[in-house]
């Protein structure tokens, strides 16, 4: 059997806003059925690499593939291997949950999608509230929604720019228990996110990144031992790994181990 394609895959992304460069020389891939954790401190430039993915920005430089379809401009095949929820994403006020779906539904163009849908809104307890306006929903409930809207047409790839905010503690775990049936099913995940506890908990991989650059990267164990510290928790990997100093850049101080 041919190998199955990469869920994604970076290859030396460079993204730049007038003189700053946002994201660096950036190479990494999430493999099918695993989910990656990316972390980084504000403004460090996971949301300029996901709008990378999706299509929403040009890169200067480097090549992104989507379950093997090549990320360029009025490219379709891409965009139908992917699903997307933005940190802030958009929502027509005016439109029920389920006629929300249904427009989505419609641009994807495809058939049988309620019955899935469905489950969705079951799970993040959205049901009673599917014939509603979303004007009265709560940030919790639109992202759920959103959520549900990215999944709608069983994507190879789910990026999700901060997933966890503003959603209730039983939210986040059934989330987090989404995620990872997910993965389990085959979905590559891509996750940004600020929450160490969520990345420990469910990511198979973490990367951090740093002023656009890639500082880190591996399972949890892995990074503990970059950092030196082992035993240490994901809080101390992270805090030593994105360090604001003079002095050797964070990245290169953490690899020669200096204390
Ligand atoms: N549209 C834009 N124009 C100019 N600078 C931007 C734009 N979007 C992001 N930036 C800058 O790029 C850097 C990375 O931002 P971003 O990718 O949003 O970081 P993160 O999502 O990790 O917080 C930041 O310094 C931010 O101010
Ligand atoms: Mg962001």
């Amino acid at each position: 059997m041919a190998e199955a394609p990469l869920a994604l895959d970076i290859k030396a992304l460079s993204k730049r806003f007038g003189k700053l460069e946002a994201v660096s020389d950036l190479s990494l891939h999430v493999s099918c059925g695993e989910i990656y954790a990316f972390l980084g401190p504000n403004g460090a430039g996971k949301t300029t690499t996901i709008k990378s993915v999706v299509g929403l920005l040009q890169p200067e430089a480097g090549a992104i593939t989507v379950y093997g379809h090549k990320v360029e401009p009025d490219a379709l095949g891409f965009r139908r291997s992917l699903g997307y929820v933005a940190d802030r994403p958009f929502l027509y006020d005016k439109l029920t949950a389920w006629e929300y779906l249904e427009f989505l539904a419609g641009v994807h163009k495809l058939k049988g999608w309620e019955e899935g849908a469905g489950r969705y809104l079951e799970l993040f307890k959205l049901t009673p509230w599917r014939h509603q306006l979303i004007e009265g929903f709560s940030h919790g409930m639109r992202q759920k929604l959103v959520l549900t809207g990215a999944l709608i047409h069983v994507p190879k790839l789910l990026l999700v720019d901060e997933p966890m905010v503003g959603l209730d503690p039983r939210s986040v775990r059934d989330v987090k228990d989404l995620f990872g049936r997910l993965a389990a099913e085959g979905m590559g995940l891509f996750l940004s996110t600020h929450s160490l506890e969520m990345a420990s908990q469910v990511a198979h991989r973490i990367g951090i990144l740093n002023h656009g650059k890639l500082v880190a990267e591996g399972t949890f164990a892995e990074l503990q031992d970059m950092a030196r510290r082992p035993g240490s928790t994901l809080e101390e990997v992270f805090l030593r790994l994105t360090e604001e100093e003079d002095g050797p850049a964070a990245g290169a101080a953490a690899s020669a181990g200096t204390p």
